[in-house]
């Protein structure tokens, strides 16, 4: 990504296709730690570059996206996960985490508290819906109600189509950071959204 790249956000578009049915955002429980889990491992490759080894990310998945692993999320006061639910089906989540990005991270934020958006991640068949914004939505409020300064995150430095989303969203570049899949050292941005500015209407 390069300073250039980074001007798109200069007039972001914020025009996303109205939600397709009834999406609502939820708090998550307890009780919604297996399905997430379930969505967690069928989206967690898509954000994933196309040169990732599918062992690294079935161990990656296994390691950090178990309903065991979410229940701890679930259960921790400094994370908040928020799902879109249907009539059916968990169809998206996001987790939000308080905390600023790792010391060995190259990037500065603005000083005051910083909550780290741990992704958005959307089934593929609501991809484009407005589900996603809808998730964001939540994120941005609770990262509002919690008074925070700053909402980070990191991006695989190939997931053209997250950062799309991420810009639209009123994300800005502000740094580097390696991300570790297995055997792999993948290379993330991390984008930043000041919270003290307006609010994008995505
Ligand atoms: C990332 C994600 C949450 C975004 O949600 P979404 O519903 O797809 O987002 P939107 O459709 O509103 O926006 C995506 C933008 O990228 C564009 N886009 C689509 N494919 C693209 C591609 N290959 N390269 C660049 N841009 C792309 C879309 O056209 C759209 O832009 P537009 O609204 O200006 O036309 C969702 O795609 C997802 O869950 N992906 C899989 C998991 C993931 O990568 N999560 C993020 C991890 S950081």
């Amino acid at each position: 990504m390069t300073e250039t790249a980074d001007t798109r956000t200069s007039a972001p578009r914020l025009s996303v296709s109205a939600p397709s049915g009834p999406t609502v955002i939820q708090r998550a429980t307890a009780l919604d730690a297996a399905e997430i889990a379930y969505v967690a491992a069928i989206t967690f490759p898509l954000a994933c570059p196309p040169h990732s080894h599918r062992e690294d990310m079935a161990a990656f998945i296994t390691s950090n996206l178990s309903p065991a692993h979410f229940g701890a999320y679930l259960s921790d006061p400094a994370c908040a996960v928020f799902v879109a639910r249907t009539e059916s089906e968990i169809t998206g989540y996001t987790l939000i985490k308080t905390g600023p990005p790792a010391a060995d991270a190259e990037c500065e934020l603005p000083p005051g508290l910083a909550l780290e958006l741990s992704k958005i991640y959307v089934l593929p068949g609501h991809h484009g819906t407005g589900t996603s914004a809808q998730l964001m939505g939540a994120a941005v409020q609770h990262a509002r109600n919690a008074r925070a300064s700053t909402l980070w995150l990191g991006v695989n430095s190939l997931n053209e189509r997250a950062q799309r989303f991420y810009r639209k969203c009123g994300f800005t570049y502000a740094g580097t950071r390696t991300f570790t899949v297995g055997s792999q050292t993948e290379h993330d941005f991390i984008f930043a959204l000041n919270l003290s500015s307006a609010a994008p209407d995505v």
